[in-house]
């Protein structure tokens, strides 16, 4: 079995008959809904909340019962994956273009789990290029003023055809090298500041507990209770 699957499965011990669930986008978290939709077929009771249209197709695959923010107020918990993880378990996210469902579910969620291999753990945010969802309209003048006025590196993401990578919320994903990111909280919010800017992949302060799995074992690791939430919660 390899690392994204035993961290994907192992998150499931989280979920409890009756719950309300976020459904992470991504690799790793594809083996938490497998592994629930075994579940939901042995007779667990759950309603989920998907954060991107692959995910959706997916849970129905599974027979997992979806719901809307029409219907529910709050998740129980979300289980999603990251890009990166640093020691105080702020995020990057985004890489697989959901970021703007995934902060949103993860912000209507009393608990955030994060599941993961080795490889995404980092002790500083920043070698993966932050993902960041922008307007489509003047996105040019918005990549300008994160390079100018940020000294980020914008790259507009392209799909498999060469075109402008669409988000299921219809925006631009720029993804941006921005260095060594060691004060997460002041980009993030420098970042939203910029006209044209809808979300940033940085999740801070949102993760309360990290499984990470690597050839050998699975570590679950709990976010320091005194790390102050950002506004989003
Ligand atoms: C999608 C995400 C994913 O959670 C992130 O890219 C990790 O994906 P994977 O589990 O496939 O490595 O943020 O927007």
């Amino acid at each position: 079995m390899d690392a994204k699957q035993r961290a994907g499965e192992k998150a499931v011990e989280f979920v409890e008959d009756g719950m309300n669930v976020g459904l992470g986008t991504g690799s790793t978290v594809y083996w938490t809904i497998m592994r629930l939709g075994s579940m939901v077929k042995q007779g667990l009771n759950i309603r989920a909340v998907p954060t991107s249209r692959r995910t959706e197709k997916l849970a129905r695959e599974q027979d997992i019962t979806l719901v809307g923010f029409n219907e529910i107020e709050e998740l129980d918990l979300t289980i999603d994956g990251a890009d990166e993880i640093n020691p105080s378990l702020d995020l990057t996210k985004g890489g697989g273009g959901a970021l703007l469902r995934e902060k949103l579910v993860a912000a209507a969620s009393k608990r955030l789990i994060i599941v993961a291999d080795e490889s995404k753990r980092v002790a500083a945010l920043g070698r993966f290029p932050l993902p960041v969802e922008v307007v489509p309209f003047a996105w040019q003048v918005t990549a300008r003023r994160l390079a100018e006025d940020l000294s980020c590196t914008p790259t507009l993401r392209l799909d498999a055809a060469e075109q402008p990578y669409v988000t299921d919320n219809g925006n631009y994903i720029l993804d941006c090298a921005c260095g060594e990111i060691n004060d997460p909280a002041s980009l993030h919010r420098a970042l939203k500041l910029l006209a044209g800017v809808i979300e940033t992949g940085l999740f801070i302060g949102m993760a309360d507990i990290a499984i990470i799995a690597s050839e050998s074992g699975v570590e679950v690791i709990k976010a320091e209770q005194n790390i102050p939430r950002i506004e989003e919660r």
